[in-house]
């Protein structure tokens, strides 16, 4: 069993994972409509490994003979005006789950729950790794997108993007 409060936040993150998963499908969504097949590819990614994190906070919680309770995934409804909007949208969302993370590594510390920490370890570098690519993508975009020739460039180098299932096994 584990402490409550750490429980509870554990639980909403299951919930924050899928909610990020749906986000970027809905990015997905926009640049394939597009036609940006690469930009598609790239947030059709991001989508499994964000349900990939959902399922580790859920095993997680089960492992520890805690009862997972499922919540509603909002539904994204952001309007988008341009191409790079979604990528400074992803950014900024990271950088939300950041700060989630952050604050269950912070409870966990406050009971000294070790367990959690441990396992929560994973997911602080993770979300150096994920603000980063979300950073690229940006810096990225800004460099070569002056004309379409660099978004195809671009969506064509977003396209080599290949999911790889977590490193973390629990
Ligand atoms: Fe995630
Ligand atoms: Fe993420």
């Amino acid at each position: 069993m584990l402490n409550k409060d750490v429980a509870k936040l554990l639980n909403e993150q299951i919930n924050k994972e899928f909610y990020s998963a749906y986000l970027y499908m809905y990015m997905a969504n926009y640049y394939a409509e597009q036609s940006l097949s690469g930009f598609e590819n790239w947030f059709d990614v991001q989508t499994k490994e964000e349900r990939d994190h959902a399922l580790l906070f859920r095993q997680y919680l089960l492992n520890n003979g805690e009862s997972v309770k499922l919540l509603p995934i909002d539904a994204p409804t952001q309007i988008y005006n341009n191409f790079r909007e979604p990528l400074v949208a992803a950014f900024e969302h990271e950088q939300f789950v950041t700060a989630s993370i952050n604050s269950i590594y912070d409870e966990a510390y406050q009971c000294k729950d070790f367990r959690t920490m441990q396992f929560l370890d994973w997911f602080i570098k993770e979300q150096g790794e994920e603000e980063k690519n979300a950073d690229d993508n940006i810096k990225k975009f800004d460099l070569f997108v002056s004309d379409a020739k660099g978004l195809y460039m671009l969506d064509n180098e977003m396209k080599a993007r290949v999911y790889a299932a977590p490193s973390l096994v629990i």
